[in-house]
């Protein structure tokens, strides 16, 4: 990175020059302007990090220059130049975003001190941005977010396979997010530019499954009309996802084994061999091993599909996943409803901490739904809940949306403590899943211990019978 940038905007030019020799001799690199109009020409392609302006000046003041830079997104740190008796005029550009102001004539000593501070700010907040960005990365896959690390651990898995031809194979609960994730295994492959094609098998009936997938020719059966290409040909190139495949019917199964065998088929009442290059992703919420063992299921199909198996677990043993789910669902439907949430009412989170959740991610999305739209006054309470949700106890600490001008140091002892609670305490997951030693959770949880007096760790109770004297 070059040399932090510093933009003089006043219409003395001896003050300017004067300015200019001090802080390029601190090592800044200086642009200048003579008054706001001219600043504001520049200062997108400048994009100085601090910008040093006079309050008085023709043709445009400071204080409309500093409002017009900021509604053309410029991020700097302003700093205003002020005449002693414009301290009003000072103290509304600090209303209006200023970071400071200095009466003239400058000290030189509270300039540099102002502007190390700001420059200082700046990266903070440039730490603060790439920090949520790291955080965002990890917790999201696709479509998906989650933070517990289940889930984190099949996104890994999603990553390893998802650049491979391998079929993979998706087991979990109705609703745990199969769709999802074959959809991520997609997207992150070198045939995310060609087609993604879903059959669902539950649906059709046998005849019409396998004219779905494999196509027909004209008057193969009744109501084949016309010839038909199938999914297979469709997919060719890119990924079929096969859902439900738990419910293909025992004679589809052995077409679909040669299919992915051999990577050939011919059409329904058709004598041509086809061949394409795709890639099969299956879904299940059956339990197929148990299919297998009765019969319902080809062994060998079973195991041409297992290649690579991905398990969701249902969301009652990853609740570490709810919070963030919950705050994606609600930017999500509050877009979508042209509502802004601003808050959750308390118990809220608790109350959907402590629910089951049978019907799994989709059971929440929907709750969330249904909530943003009842919700009043920019809060979501527990009267927008389900009633089945409502009166529950949970043990499971609760997230917060970050406020901005938050320290760093606040939002990192409120992550630490959020995790540990989700971790129950185990500062080694805790450390894994917040990408930091487990040494430095430790450090910091004594830090905070000294500082705020959180329960010690010897306040439990002491085991019946034993002491917890010193030998
Ligand atoms: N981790 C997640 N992040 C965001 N949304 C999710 C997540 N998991 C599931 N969803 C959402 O929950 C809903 C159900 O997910 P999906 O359709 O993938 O489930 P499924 O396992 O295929 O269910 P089924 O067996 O009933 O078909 C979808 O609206 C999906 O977008
Ligand atoms: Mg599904």
């Amino acid at each position: 990175m070059g040399a932090e940038r510093i933009l003089l905007v006043d219409d003395e030019q001896n003050a300017r020059s004067a300015l200019k020799s001090l802080l390029s001799e601190e090592g800044y690199e200086i642009g200048e302007a003579k008054d706001g109009e001219e600043a504001l020409g520049i200062i997108g392609d400048f994009a100085p990090g601090v910008v040093l302006a006079d309050l008085r000046m023709p043709r445009m003041d400071g204080l409309t220059f500093l409002k017009k830079a900021k509604e053309q997104g410029s991020d700097a740190v302003f700093i205003i130049m002020t005449a002693f008796a414009d301290v009003e005029s000072a103290v509304e550009a600090m209303k209006a975003g200023a970071e400071n102001y200095l009466t003239k004539p400058v000290s030189v000593d509270a300039l540099l001190l102002f502007i190390a501070k700001a420059v200082g700010k700046r990266k903070l907040e440039r730490d603060a941005a790439s920090l949520r960005e790291r955080v965002h990365e990890r917790f999201r896959l696709g479509g998906m977010v989650g933070e517990s690390p289940e889930l984190q651990a099949i996104f890994e898995l999603v990553k390893k396979a998802a650049p491979t031809k391998a079929t993979v194979l998706i087991l979990g609960e109705s609703g745990t997010g199969k769709e999802l994730i074959a959809q991520a295994l997609h997207e992150e492959s070198p045939r995310r530019e060609r087609p993604f094609i879903k059959v669902s098998c539950a649906a059709l009936s046998e005849t019409l499954l396998e004219s779905e997938l494999f196509g027909h020719e004209r008057g193969s059966f009744t109501g084949a009309i016309g010839r038909r290409e199938g999914r297979f040909e469709l997919a060719d190139g890119g990924t079929l996802f096969l859902d439900e495949i738990g419910e293909i019917p025992l004679s589809t199964q052995v077409k679909l084994l040669r299919a992915l065998q051999q990577r050939e088929f011919e059409r329904v009442g058709g004598t041509e061999t086809l061949k394409v290059d795709v890639r099969v992703i299956a879904a299940t919420n059956r339990d197929l091993l148990t299919a297998v063992k009765t019969g319902r299921f080809r062994e060998e199909l079973f195991y041409r599909l297992n290649v690579v198996t991905i398990t969701l677990p249902p969301l009652r043993k990853r609740k570490g996943d709810i919070p963030a789910l919950v705050s994606h669902f609600i930017d999500k439907y509050a877009k979508s409803h042209g509502k802004a949430i601003r808050a959750l009412g308390s118990g809220t989170l608790t109350a959907l901490l402590a629910h089951d959740w049978p019907g799994n991610v989709r059971e929440l999305e929907n709750a969330i739904e249904r909530a943003v739209v009842l919700s009043r006054e920019g809060e979501l309470t527990l009267e927008d809940l389900p009633s089945s949700l409502r009166g529950a106890r949970a043990r499971v600490p609760t997230s917060s949306y970050i406020a901005a001008g938050t320290t760093l140091r606040e939002m990192e002892r409120d992550a630490i403590l959020r995790t540990l609670a989700l971790t129950g305490g185990s500062t080694v997951r805790a450390a894994k899943m917040l990408g930091i030693s487990a040494r430095k959770v430790q450090y910091r949880l004594k830090e905070y211990r000294q500082t705020e007096q959180l329960p010690h760790e010897d306040e439990e109770p002491a085991p019946p019978g034993g002491s917890t004297a010193a030998a």
